[in-house]
């Protein structure tokens, strides 16, 4: 493929991760993001502008070889925020790919697309034994991120990989990420993974690194050619003396979207 990736929401967590791996893996990067990119690296382009704008985003896929896009608010917030940020910037992901004849779309999904998922006790969930249970606008919003996918993927033969991410941070720093974390080094593999399978056309698959308590059947993304490396149980030990082993009874450990299927999620009077 020639032409950059086009990754949008670059100046976050999970964008700042990929834009230090994907050089190093041989792809050139054009940053999109709502706020300027502070630490820009060499050879490294900079877009800013709102993923949810069309025209912007047309602008932005011209040239490029593939779109990675993140962007979008982290977790939950009122109606207007979740549906702007995550559903109608998928749109615009998509079709701005379309138009620009970009046939490859990474989408950030999430495990909050099937929260309410009850845990499994034993056994692995395959993305098939999960289909969409979402726990809060944000996981319904990633929900519809995947039926674009699907739309796109059929109706223009586009391949269009969505990572339903767990926990995708530095490190784990509570029991349930024991399960679902995602390294910074796995979530460079497996989104250049999802840039470089053949044919993938409409995928769906588990975003978490090779952790001994997954809930989560990698095998759909080692498909990709995805190999995570990384295992969350080097930090079981401290996690569980902290906080105890995770006890099923515990609502925020009975279903995979923890504590965003608590109460404490529900709308607000203003959203
Ligand atoms: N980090 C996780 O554990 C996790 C888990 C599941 C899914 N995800 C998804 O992965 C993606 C990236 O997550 P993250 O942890 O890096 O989040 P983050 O909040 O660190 O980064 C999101 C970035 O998107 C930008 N952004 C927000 N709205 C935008 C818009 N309309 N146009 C352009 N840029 C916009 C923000 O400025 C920010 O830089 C998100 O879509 C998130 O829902 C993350």
């Amino acid at each position: 493929m020639s032409g950059p990736v086009l990754v949008t929401g670059a100046a976050g967590r999970i964008g700042t991760v990929l834009r230090g791996g994907l050089p190093e893996r041989g792809w050139a990067v054009r940053c999109l993001d709502v706020v300027p990119i502070v630490d820009t690296r060499p050879g490294e382009e900079q877009v800013v502008a709102d993923a949810a704008d069309l025209a912007a985003m047309v602008d932005a896929a011209a040239g490029a070889s593939a779109v990675v896009h993140l962007a979008g608010h982290s977790g939950e917030s009122t109606w207007p925020v979740i549906s702007r940020s995550h559903i109608e910037s998928t749109y615009c992901a998509l079709e701005a790919a379309r138009r620009a004849g970009i046939d490859r779309v990474v989408l950030a999904s999430s495990n909050h697309a099937t929260g309410f998922t009850p845990r499994p006790a034993s056994g692995l969930l395959r993305e098939a034994d999960a289909p969409p249970r979402p726990d809060t606008y944000y996981g319904a919003a990633k929900v519809a991120m995947e039926a674009l996918a699907s739309l796109y993927a059929d109706r223009y033969g586009m391949d269009v990989v969505c990572l339903r991410i767990g926990s995708a941070f530095p490190e784990p720093t509570a029991l349930r990420h024991l399960s679902t974390w995602l390294s910074p080094a796995d979530s460079v593999a497996l989104v250049d993974a999802a840039l470089t399978a053949p044919a993938p056309g409409f995928a769906v698959v588990w975003g978490v690194s090779a952790n001994t308590r997954n809930w989560w059947d990698l095998s759909a993304a080692r498909a990709l050619g995805y190999e995570p490396q990384d295992d969350a149980e080097v930090y079981a030990e401290a996690l569980i003396e902290a906080y105890g082993e995770p006890d099923l009874a515990d609502p925020v450990h009975a279903r995979v979207g923890g504590d965003y299927v608590l109460p404490s999620f529900d709308a607000q009077e203003d959203s």
